[in-house]
């Protein structure tokens, strides 16, 4: 058993452990560490190769443990995690509130099914509500499904209030809500929808930040307009405070929904607990995911009582949502936000970031804009994001490059500036580097 085996401090070495034996012909080499179980990186790729579907273009490291904003892999090597399981793990890895509340959680009872009450989601439905502008919540489990339950809610409403015609869905182009039939649809990325047709109908799509396009689709059919606050996976796009002003006027005017995708922004990533509290605007509908069970799977939609009230027993469901685990999680999260300062954190080192960011654009050619609010800051280029998102892994710091040409940095929010000066220093010397081999080559063109 693994408590049997020995660890040999700086080596790799055979064990005899369930995990190892012989007759596992993959796992050749294992070592253990306080608990941990480490596979080398190259035969947890290879052995991922023949077992995993081939939907991720994974970066060539296998993550074993964690603790704040440092990462180690297989091979004990640590990284500084910009990433944060892609704007997920709010604070931090291995929180101790957080280790404690889901073991003591773990202990007590991890599921029972929305056959029956559960204490953990009332109470966080409970915060959840008192802090925004919702007041009924439906629990789920990832960012997908909450948008799911957003686009079957403002359709449920529109159709019982007037009638079935009224189903379209404006949303924004270059979006991105999810991967199922419906948020893929709605997604305004044609390439995560290619080889999927048919597709559901009723999905329009306008400019983020162009007041007009939106005016032009909406009639009488309008359900609703669905939009993120900062388009995340889109590029980090901010939208406007006039553009979201002017959308929620016409959308009040018309009585039409407005939904507002806080997966990515939400849970304090911009320095605010929900992005819309940036704006002088209210959805009617928010949806939430990623931060807000601080690595654990839970999502949210969240409705005023006059549009949930569409939704009766037997619209909607839901076997794992809200179930006490992800609710335990979400609960020391919001805490957290709340209690140890986070939500100015995330502004503060966001701002540090955010200018550190500027100063290297004023250095480097190769960087067109700084972009952002709190802890979500992109670097839009003028070239390929990959190989700088490679080189920086190279030496050891994560972050992740969207639509190709965007760099995108969504640390956990209990970051340190001491931890973004070593981001910037790390960009600073693969940015230069690659401008001098840019110029190298450029000098070894012949001239014409
Ligand atoms: C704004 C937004 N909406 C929805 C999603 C989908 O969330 P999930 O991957 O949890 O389904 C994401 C994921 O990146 C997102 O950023």
């Amino acid at each position: 058993m693994l408590s049997e085996a020995k660890y040999l401090k700086g080596t790799l070495s055979r064990f005899s452990c369930a995990y190892c034996t012989p007759e596992n012909p993959y796992a050749r080499f294992a070592c253990i560490r306080g608990g941990f179980v480490s596979v080398l990186t190259e035969d947890i790729q290879q052995r991922s190769a023949h077992t995993i579907m081939n939907t991720y273009a994974r970066l060539p490291v296998s993550l074993v443990r964690g603790k704040g904003c440092k990462l180690y892999d297989a091979e004990d090597r640590e990284y500084l995690d910009f990433v944060a399981g892609v704007a997920v793990n709010a604070l931090g890895h291995g929180h101790p509130d957080l280790v404690t509340a889901i073991a003591r959680q773990a202990q007590q009872l991890i599921h029972a099914s929305n056959l029956f009450y559960s204490e953990p989601q009332v109470r966080l439905a409970e915060q959840l509500v008192s802090r925004s502008f919702a007041d009924k919540v439906f629990f789920c489990n990832s960012g997908a499904e909450a948008n799911e339950t957003a686009l079957k809610l403002a359709r449920k409403y529109s159709f019982q209030k007037y009638g079935p015609h009224r189903h379209d869905v404006i949303c924004m182009n270059n979006s991105f809500h999810g991967r199922t039939l419906a948020t893929l649809t709605a997604t305004g990325q044609s390439k995560v929808q290619h080889g999927f047709a048919p597709l559901p109908q009723g999905f329009k799509h306008a400019d983020l930040n162009d007041f007009s396009s939106v005016e032009r689709l909406i009639d009488d059919n309008t359900a609703a307009v669905m939009l993120e606050p900062i388009q995340g996976e889109g590029g980090v796009v901010v939208a406007d405070g006039s553009f979201l002003k002017h959308v929620q006027a016409l959308c009040r005017h018309r009585d039409v929904l407005l939904i507002f995708d806080e997966i990515q922004t939400g849970m304090g990533r911009t320095g605010t607990l929900f992005a819309y509290e940036h704006y002088a605007v209210r959805p009617d509908i928010m949806t939430l995911a990623k931060g807000l069970g601080g690595g654990l799977p839970i999502g949210a939609c969240l409705a005023t009582d006059a549009v949930a009230q569409a939704f009766d027993p037997g619209s909607h469901g839901s076997t794992f949502g809200g179930n006490p685990l992800a609710c335990a999680a979400a609960l020391v999260v919001l805490n957290a936000l709340m209690d140890d300062n986070l939500l100015e954190r995330s502004r503060t080192t966001g701002a540090y970031l955010h200018k550190g960011l500027q100063e290297l654009q004023s250095r480097i050619p190769l960087i067109r804009e700084v972009r952002g609010l709190g802890l979500l800051q992109g670097l839009a280029l003028s070239m390929e994001g990959k190989p700088i998102v490679e080189s920086c892994l190279a030496r050891r710091v994560l972050i992740n490059c969207t639509m190709e040409t965007v760099l995108r940095f969504v640390p956990p929010l209990i970051v340190t500036n001491d931890e973004v000066d070593r981001l910037l220093e790390v960009l600073s010397s693969v940015f230069t580097t690659r401008l001098e081999s840019f110029e190298h080559h450029r000098r070894a063109m012949p001239r014409s």
